[in-house]
This record gives C-alpha cells, structure tokens and sequence, in this order.
C-alpha cells in the first residue's frame, strides 16, 4: 500500500536522510551543480527550487534515484503563480473578470505547461486578501474581498491540481499563511496589527477554502500575527490550521523564514529559531539549511523526538507518493510533451480571452470606444511598445520577445497606414524623464481622430518588495496626459499597472479609459480585441480604486460605526469622512462598464421572515438595454442591521455571470441561505442571529436596489 511503502522507507532512512527530506533548496545561481549534486548523491536534498526544464530536471532526478542510498525522488517546485511559458494576466486582473472556470482553466493550462517542464509543485495560489493599494503584492492576489476570494482560491487549487489522467498536473500551494496582506502601509514584510476578529473575517477564508478544495501544502507567511511570527507561532500553526482547518498536507517555510526568527529578535540562534519551526509543524524549510544543519542534533540530544522528525518527513514523503514519484520518478519529464505543451496556440488563444475578460473598462464617453478601423490612431504612451512590463512579476519562463505589445496588437488589426506611433516620455524609475519628447506626441495627436494613451508602471514597481507611496503614475506621465488633453483629440487611455493607481486627473482627461492591468503574453492582443469590439469588456473591480491617495487603504466593505459616513453628502463634520475630499472611492469594488447598458429593476422576495433552516428568494429583472450582446457581473451583498458585533454595510455574498442578448430582459434568482448570514461572532465563532437583513443586487457595489427581510 501507499503508506506501506513509506513506513518502509522511513525504518530505513538515518536521521541525516530523513532531515534531508525537510531540506528545499534553490537551484542555479545559488549553488554550483556539481555541490548540489553531491548533496543529492549524500541523501541531504529533499526538494529542490528555481530548477526548471524536462531535460535539466530529469538529469538531477537520475542523480537522486540512481545514486543516493535509498534513491528517493526529489520533488521539483516553483513560482508558477501565473503562467509557466505562456504568461497569463497576473492573478489581480484574472480576478477582475469573475469569471470561476475560466480562472481554473487559466490555472490548469499554467499546470500543463509547468509539468511539461519537469515541476511537481507551484507556489500558488496566493490568496493574500490585500486592500492596501500601496503593497506591491497586492497584484498576485483576488483583491479585497474575501467571498470573492474564497471562489477564486478554491478555482486556482482545482485547475492547478487537476488531473491529467495519470497523476495530479501541479500540486498546489496556498500562501502565505496568514495575514502578509496587511502588511502596514504596504511596506512589504511590515508589521501588522489585526485582531483575531479580522483574522478570521479577512484572512482565514480563502485559506479554509483552498484547504476545502484539496490543496497539496501551505506556505507560512514572512510576517507576524499577534506579535509572534507565524513561524513561531503555535496558536495559528497548531491550533488554527491544523486543529482547527483540520489541514493534513505539507507546511512549508517561505524564504529563510526560519533564521529570519533570529533577525526579529524572537529566536536568539538558530537552533531555537529550529526548535520554534518543528513546533509548529514546519515540514519543510525553504532555502536556509538550518533543518540540515541543526536538527540532527536536536534529535540526537533528546530536545526533538525521532517521533516529531517522522511526522514531518511523511508529509513530504506522502506528497511524493501523490506526485506519482515512487511509481515513476520521471514520469513528469517528457521533452515531446514539453515542446508540444509550452506556447502550443490553444494556450495562447485561451490566454488572450482571460486576458480580455480581466480588462475593466472605467469609462467611456460618447462612446469613443469600440474604435473603428477607418479612424487615424495614435498609439502614444511609454507603455505602448512595453513587452517586458505586460509580463508582470512572478512571470516564471514568460520571455519579452514573445510578448504582443500594445502597438503590435493594434497593428495587427488595422491598416497600417491609419496608425501611428510616439513614445512620448521615458518611464525607467520614479524620475521625470523624457519630457523632450512630448511635443512629437502631441503634434501626432493633433493629425489623428483618437489616441490611444498606453501608461502604466514598470514589471519591477509591484511585486515583491513593490512598495511604493505614491500612487499616482511615475514619471513624465501626468505631463504627457496634459499636454495631449489640450488638443482635444480623444484620448483611450489603456493602464498597465500590478495595483489601482490614483487614476482621478487621467479619469477626467480621457474620453475612455480601459484599466488592462499586466495583461501577459497575448496582452496586446488582448487590449486590441477590447478597443475594436471584438470583445464586449466584462470585467469589474475586485478592488476599490482610490480617489485619492490619502484615502487608502480604502475598501468597499467599512463596517457601520457610530459616526457612519453618509456617502455623498460630504458635509457633516461629525462623520468618518475627509474634510477635503470625497469619501467614496474614484471607482468602487465590482465596477465596471461594457459597450451595453444594463437595467436593473423590480428587486423582490418570496418572503420577508426566513427561519433558519430555509432560505429566501430574491428576485430582479435586468435588461439588456443596449444594442449588443453582452455579459454581466451581477452582484448579491447582505447587510445584518443589529447584531453584537459591527458589521459592514455591505458585504459580497453571491454573483453570477449572465449573458444578454441585446434587448433581452431576465429574471435573475439568488438563493440567500443561512451560510450568507453567518458572521464572527463576539467569541470569534462562526455564528448566526435572528434579527432584519438588506439584501441589495446591483452592477456593483454602490448601485444597489434593497429590500429587507427577518430571520426568525
Ligand atoms: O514563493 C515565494 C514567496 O511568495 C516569496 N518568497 C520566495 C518564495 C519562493 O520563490
């Protein structure tokens, strides 16, 4: 049986070739070859990162199964966190198209494409709930909301983990467990001060749920929660994930999280920082040896039993044994199916539809968009030849040659000689830079019907350690803006950034504007596809996009407080607003416009006392007013009037994605159970009370229609 063969393995194993197990290490730049393999050959590897291709993969998988002792199999992991080859939009705008099976598709075809190439397990999903715009890392997650969140984790661990017929494609990692999200001030690796309340409202439900769909392992986050790093943590390790999320797969470490205790100051050496990880049942420890070089001890000395050290290597040993490796190590390591995988044309052209499903169009004045092909168009912006920037962070294999910019996409539509281009300044840093060449770009704008206004942030402003304090756009970039509103030509812009900027002065300067975030490989196709009406957009915020920069962290689900804020009036002094500006965001949470227009009328109940057991109807008819076809994001929020503990005035408790013909009207049905009422209670408990509820349905979430109904 299965667990026979890795209780066999372990009665053989030496306490060396069992930490060996615990052992992750990179590849490549960090080490020569030939010391990993010598560590290999000696039992003391057993996971290895940054290792990448079915041929370079299968060459170390020989050197572990033919010549270490007991020839286990190394399990090969990486950051496939959107894409392998074929990038696809990073995770932030993947999230803005709602859209559940196409993000799982997106997920499975980077799991293809990824265990082509040799891999057994990704880095991802991170499901990190960010509402701090400033992070960097707010891009490689859903966004604010955690009901939308949940969905969006349990359809990435699904297509990731799906089957390929024989084995899992990718095992999944979620991360980073818990709370990195709300590092403070978007200050990456910051401190953090929630309370368990918002650790369990926040951050612990895309966790349960990537958990409930099955996910391989968890990565423990670089912060700390409650004072105490996660790593060192036993209440959020023992009591909360495993007692209580019930997890029974792999916990690994994230970057030398482990010596990293040392540096906050929880740890005093190593060893400690060690005795703290196994504690907390860390199974595997990413990059900084300290497993390896100080374990051995601890078991030979009595301070760790040989029973804790089992416990954690049969986690690595069974999540071998799940890969398939002790039935064929090379299974994954297939050079044909490599070449036939990676940019095969179905990946690209599912690639380039998710990548315009996720593109959120923020505006669009008399119709200036969809353009038509027989305008002159000038293609303008630092961000229109980018190739590189459309990848994004974390782009694993993705190369900037093979990406479609925003120019080449357009070109590929149109008649070449209606388009035209200019740069117009140099984003390469903060500074302001390449201001000369804003009079050609403005001269070009004049001689053309429309501009196309590409701007944007470079790949490297966001992601990890992306933190920045500003949010409006670098550069020359606003001086860009003003000069060409001057001409009154109509300007599109197109917005490739990992995070919402401050888009308030772009917003009233552009007759349309089209937030197409770091699209991927197939980006500029994308954004072409969206501009001409081959696509109707579809996508809507999954997280607020602030009117101004002091207002962050800003999201849609505040909760009600004494001195509520009436949204919209903006003058009483005696509420939790600015003096100085608007209290709502720019753009708030779920919005966003397509080429059609959408009624919504008549909301409805089927009942207004619900007992506990049962659940009500809510009904609303939405016609498709315009003279497209087209989708749309419905939206369901609930609102518990009085209750024990404050509660937000809105919360995103169901959606659906309909399609519309033009002019068709439907009736759309929510079902609104016990489960949507439940809340954290004032013991920190999931629980419920009687009392009156909103439900509100609407395009997003501050146009909504209510109606009211009581639980018994
Ligand atoms: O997976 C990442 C993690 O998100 C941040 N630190 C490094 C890991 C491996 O590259």
């Amino acid at each position: 049986t299965k667990d026979s063969i890795i209780e066999d393995l372990l009665a053989k194993m030496t306490i060396e070739e069992k930490v060996g197990q615990l052992n992750l290490i990179p590849f490549g730049q960090f080490y020569p070859k030939d010391t990993v393999y010598k560590w290999i050959k000696e039992g003391k590897v057993g996971s290895i990162l940054k290792s990448n291709g079915a041929k370079t993969n299968l060459e170390v998988q020989k050197v572990a199964v033919e010549e270490s002792r007991l020839g286990i199999p190394i399990l090969f992991q990486e950051d496939v966190i959107h894409g392998y080859k074929t990038i696809a939009p990073i995770p932030l705008a993947e999230a803005a198209s709602w859209d559940l099976p196409a993000i799982r598709n997106s997920a499975a075809i980077a799991a293809r494409e990824a265990s082509a190439a040799g891999l057994h397990l990704t880095y991802a999903p991170m499901v990190d709930i960010a509402q701090e715009a400033r992070w960097g890392r707010i891009l490689e997650g859903a966004g604010e909301d955690p009901y939308l969140g949940s969905l969006i984790a349990t359809a990435r661990v699904k297509g990731f983990q799906e089957s390929n017929g024989k084995h899992q494609n990718l095992l999944a990692t979620v991360k980073h467990y818990a709370g990195y999200g709300a590092s403070l001030a978007g200050r990456d690796y910051n401190i953090q001060n929630f309370s368990e309340r918002e650790l369990r409202e926040l951050h612990l439900p895309p966790f349960k749920a990537a958990i409930n769909a099955g996910v391989s392992s968890v990565m423990s986050a670089y912060t700390a929660y409650d004072g105490v790093p996660v790593v060192a943590n036993k209440y959020l390790m023992n009591t909360i994930l495993r007692e209580e999320l019930k997890f029974d797969g792999l916990l690994m470490t994230d970057w030398m999280t482990i010596t990293n205790l040392v540096a906050s100051g929880i740890a005093k050496n190593d060893t400690i920082a060690v005795k703290m990880a196994i504690e907390t049942g860390h199974d595997m420890d990413m990059s900084s040896k300290v497993y390896l070089k100080i374990l051995p001890s601890l078991i030979k000395n009595g301070t760790i039993s040989e029973k804790q050290l089992n416990d954690r290597v049969r986690k690595v040993l069974r999540l071998k044994e799940k890969a398939g490796l002790f039935e064929n190590p090379y299974a994954f390591f297939d050079e044909k199916r490599e070449k036939d995988e990676l940019m095969s044309p179905k990946n690209l052209k599912e690639t380039r539809e998710m990548a315009a499903k996720s593109m959120v169009l923020l505006k669009n004045e008399n119709n200036t968009l969809p353009l038509s092909k027989n305008q002159k168009i000038a293609i303008i912006g630092p961000f229109a030849k980018s190739q590189k920037d459309l990848l994004g962070w974390w782009s694993a294999k993705g190369e900037a040659k093979d990406v479609v910019s925003i120019f080449d996409g357009i070109k590929a539509q149109m008649n070449n000689n209606k388009i035209s281009y200019a740069q117009g300044c140099i984003v390469e840093n903060f500074e302001i830079k390449g201001e000369e060449m804003i009079a050609e770009a403005v001269a070009l704008a004049k001689k053309s019907d429309v501009v196309v206004l590409a701007l944007g942030e470079k790949e490297w402003m966001s992601g990890e350690g992306g933190g920045v304090a500003s949010l409006l756009l670098p550069g020359a970039q606003q001086k860009l803006l003003d000069a060409l509103s001057k001409t009154k030509t109509p300007i599109v812009s197109v917005i490739i950034t990992g995070r919402p900027y401050v888009l308030t002065d772009v917003a009233k300067k552009s007759s349309a504007l089209l937030q197409a975030w770091m699209p991927g490989t197939t980006g500029g196709n994308a954004v072409a596809d969206i501009l001409f009406g081959v696509v109707n957009p579809t996508g809507k915020l999954p997280v607020s996009f602030p009117y101004h920069q002091g207002q962050v962290p800003i999201f849609y689900n505040y909760k009600r407080t004494s001195h509520s804020f009436n949204a919209g009036t903006g003058n009483n002094r005696y509420s939790t607003t600015h003096r100085d500006i608007q209290t709502e965001p720019l753009y708030p949470f779920g919005y966003g416009l397509s080429y059609t227009n959408y009624k919504y009328k008549n909301i409805r109940l089927d009942k207004k006392l619900m007992s506990i057991n049962d659940s009500v109807k809510v009904s609303i008819d939405i016609t498709n007013t315009g003279d497209r076809n087209g989708e749309e994001i419905i939206q369901l929020y609930i609102f518990d009037k009085f209750c024990s503990v404050m509660r937000p005035f809105k919360e995103l408790k169901d959606f659906k994605k309909v399609a519309f013909k033009s002019k068709e009207t439907k009736t759309i049905d929510f079902y609104v159970t016990k489960e949507k009422l439940q809340f954290i209670g004032i013991n920190n408990k999931e629980t419920i009370e009687k009392g009156d509820f909103e439900v509100m349905i609407g395009p997003n979430s501050s146009e909504l229609q209510k109606v009211t109904f009581t639980l018994k």
